[in-house]
């Protein structure tokens, strides 16, 4: 057995190996009937199950909808989900759903009713998830969007109990947490996506112990407002992004994904085997290679993404120049 392979379990579910396909918006797909998720959704996922990975975050589900079975959680799109959460895990893969905020909101305007309303809505998909099937949530704090301003100690402005220090930035997610293992079964994962910077990295550890403490399960480090551009040490063969990822990997006792740019076997080899960190996280890489995982446990080669960032906004990733027909 490889390091890939080596065992790891959290909250008592097993991971078959150390391979995440990250959330990644399928821009390109539609539901069927006017819904949002459908076949196209169903045949992508199952496809990269299928493909070996270990852990599959599907990407990011508004949460707004949750408590009232509208929008991305109608009756249709959940049919469409919970399909998707047991053909991921037919392929023997744990199975996430990411969950967001879709709209550009300032948070220092927030009335307390309408971040209670966040709260409720957040707390309600993390059910739904549950309930369809899925191992567990990773909530999105990430990429400049609304639940990423909270956590940046320069951009959160606010006086009141969601603002300030570390503690009250994190406090959208970490006092409803509570209420989720309440009603979710007892391996139901919750994980967090944030960045380093928030905006500085001694602010970005703090808020990351800070969920730890709270007792979010895992951490996916990808970066906040911008990607950090600092200088990786020689002989680092990743991305200042996937830097972060391990370097919060040091502060933290809980297990650490990171990503970004992860594009061959040597460098997943090289993150997973010198314990950087325990996850790699995989994105476009997955979209030119469906097995990608497979591949690189099987020392064969991927289908490598090109970095031409087309699948990005609103795109067809189908025809990235990378895959092979
Ligand atoms: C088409 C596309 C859609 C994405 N959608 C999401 C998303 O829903 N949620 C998220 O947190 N990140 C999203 N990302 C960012 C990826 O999860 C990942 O962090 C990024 O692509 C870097 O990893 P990579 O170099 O392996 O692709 C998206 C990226 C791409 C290319």
């Amino acid at each position: 057995m490889t390091t890939l392979q080596a065992p790891i379990t959290i909250r008592n579910i097993s991971f078959k190996n150390r391979i995440v396909m990250v959330p990644m918006v399928t821009f390109s797909f539609h539901g069927d009937n006017g819904s949002y998720y459908g076949n196209q959704h169903i045949e992508h996922y199952t496809e990269r199950a299928k493909g070996g990975a270990g852990l599959i975050i599907v990407q990011a589900t508004d949460i707004f909808g949750a408590s009232t079975l509208t929008k991305m959680w109608s009756p249709d799109n959940m049919e469409t989900l919970t399909k998707i959460a047991s053909n991921v895990h037919a392929y023997g893969a744990v199975a996430m759903m990411q969950l967001a905020i879709y709209n550009e909101m300032d948070i220092n305007l927030l009335t307390i009713t309408q971040i209670h309303a966040i709260q409720s809505e957040m707390k309600q998909a993390a059910i739904n998830a549950c309930n369809m099937g899925f191992n567990g949530v990773e909530y999105h704090f990430v990429h400049g969007y609304t639940l990423c301003k909270f956590l940046d100690a320069s951009l959160n402005r606010r006086s009141d109990e969601f603002g300030g220090n570390a503690k009250n930035r994190a406090n959208i997610l970490t006092e409803i947490l509570p209420d989720i293992r309440e009603n979710t079964h007892s391996s139901f994962i919750v994980s967090v996506r944030m960045g380093e910077y928030q905006p500085d990295s001694r602010n970005g550890i703090e808020v990351a112990q800070l969920f730890e403490k709270a007792g979010i399960d895992m951490l996916n480090i990808s970066y906040a407002m911008e990607p950090p551009v600092n200088p990786v040490p020689d002989k680092f063969e990743c991305s200042p992004i996937t830097y972060s990822g391990c370097k919060i990997k040091k502060e933290v006792n809980i297990p650490v994904i990171a990503v970004n740019e992860i594009r061959t076997e040597k460098q997943v080899r090289f993150l997973i085997d010198n314990k950087y960190v325990d996850f790699v996280g995989i994105g476009r890489g997955m979209l030119t290679d469906a097995a990608f995982a497979n591949h690189v446990l099987q020392h064969e080669p991927v289908n490598k993404c090109f970095g031409c960032k087309k699948c990005l906004w609103f795109s067809d990733h189908t025809k990235c120049p990378a895959r092979k027909k």
